[in-house]
């Protein structure tokens, strides 16, 4: 089955890198071309990273992997496909763009999972002529890694949608984690708070990145710390994200924290850039 992927940025590499690897044929659009080349390399190290720990029988090869995957910078390549799921920057005029002109590209069946942190999924499909057939699936990185996916109900999402994609989800090893739409939904609701305050914590000179995340791994127990987790996301999706849950809720508690802005106008954006909370 053919599906789409628009955007090769952090969280769509990870998304076609999983479905190419359960054997979807993979369209990857993005508009900068250059993502290419950056998604290839990204995809066959992280292919690598795994086959040296696991090894054995549970190798994967990487070639065949990159195979189910073409390129094109052009939304028109996703005409026939049955499911596309798009991953552009966190900025609702971006997304809105990309939903207006795929709508008239994508065949009527065609459904569209939104892969978005915070932006409200019912806006979304406002954008297009098929709102049931909108959904919300944020996925977790690295999505390769990640059995789970939290799914969202937007206003007009159908039971047949819902069905739909956990099907879709299912057949590439991930559990569908249902909930409603809001902005932030659970998962970012709740982690953008603590991530924020944990870089409210450094800027104010109270710790280090390191003694931050070491109370959350060796005292709290999480398996990584809230700031290692916004270099992992990207420091600019995170203050995207926090921008719009700002805008979505107008409470202050969703301020980004002057350090993050700081850190993106310097282009120390975490693991991405080399550079974020720690070098890489
Ligand atoms: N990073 C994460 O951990 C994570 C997790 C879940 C969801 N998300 C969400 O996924 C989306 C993408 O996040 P990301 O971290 O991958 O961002 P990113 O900045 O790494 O990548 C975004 C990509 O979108 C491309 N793009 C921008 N405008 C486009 C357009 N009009 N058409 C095609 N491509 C376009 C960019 O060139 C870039 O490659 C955001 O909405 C974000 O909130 C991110």
């Amino acid at each position: 089955m053919k599906i789409g992927v628009i955007g090769a940025g952090v969280i769509g590499t990870g998304v076609a890198h999983r479905f190419a690897q359960y054997g979807y044929d993979v369209s990857v659009v993005d508009i900068d071309p250059g993502k290419e080349k950056v998604m290839r390399r990204n995809i066959k190290n992280s292919i690598m990273g795994y086959n040296l720990v696991n090894g054995g029988e549970k190798k994967v090869d990487y070639k065949e992997v990159l195979e189910k995957i073409s390129f094109s910078t052009e939304l028109e390549s996703l005409g026939e496909c049955e499911y596309v799921i798009e991953n552009v920057t966190e900025k609702i005029e971006i997304k809105k763009e990309v939903y207006l002109k795929l709508d008239s590209i994508c065949n009527e069946n065609c459904i569209f999972l939104v892969n978005t942190s915070c932006i409200p999924i019912t806006k979304i499909a406002g954008y297009t002529s098929r709102k049931e057939k909108v959904i919300g699936a944020h996925f977790m990185n690295p999505v390769p890694m990640k059995n789970a996916c939290e799914v969202i109900r937007g206003c007009y999402t159908s039971e047949e949608t819902i069905k739909s994609v956990s099907d879709f989800l299912g057949s590439a090893g991930i559990k569908p984690i249902i909930v409603n739409d809001m902005s932030g939904f659970v998962s970012n609701r709740v982690s953008h708070v603590f991530m924020n305050e944990a870089a409210m914590v450094v800027q104010d000179g109270v710790a280090s990145p390191e003694d931050v995340d070491a109370i959350f791994k060796e005292c709290f127990g999480h398996k990584m710390g809230p700031l290692e987790t916004a270099d992992l996301i990207g420091i600019d999706t995170v203050v995207y994200s926090l921008d719009v849950l700002y805008e979505y809720y107008h409470d202050p508690k969703y301020r980004a924290a002057p350090i993050m802005k700081k850190m993106v106008d310097a282009g120390q954006l975490g693991r991405k850039s080399g550079k974020g909370f720690y070098n890489y």
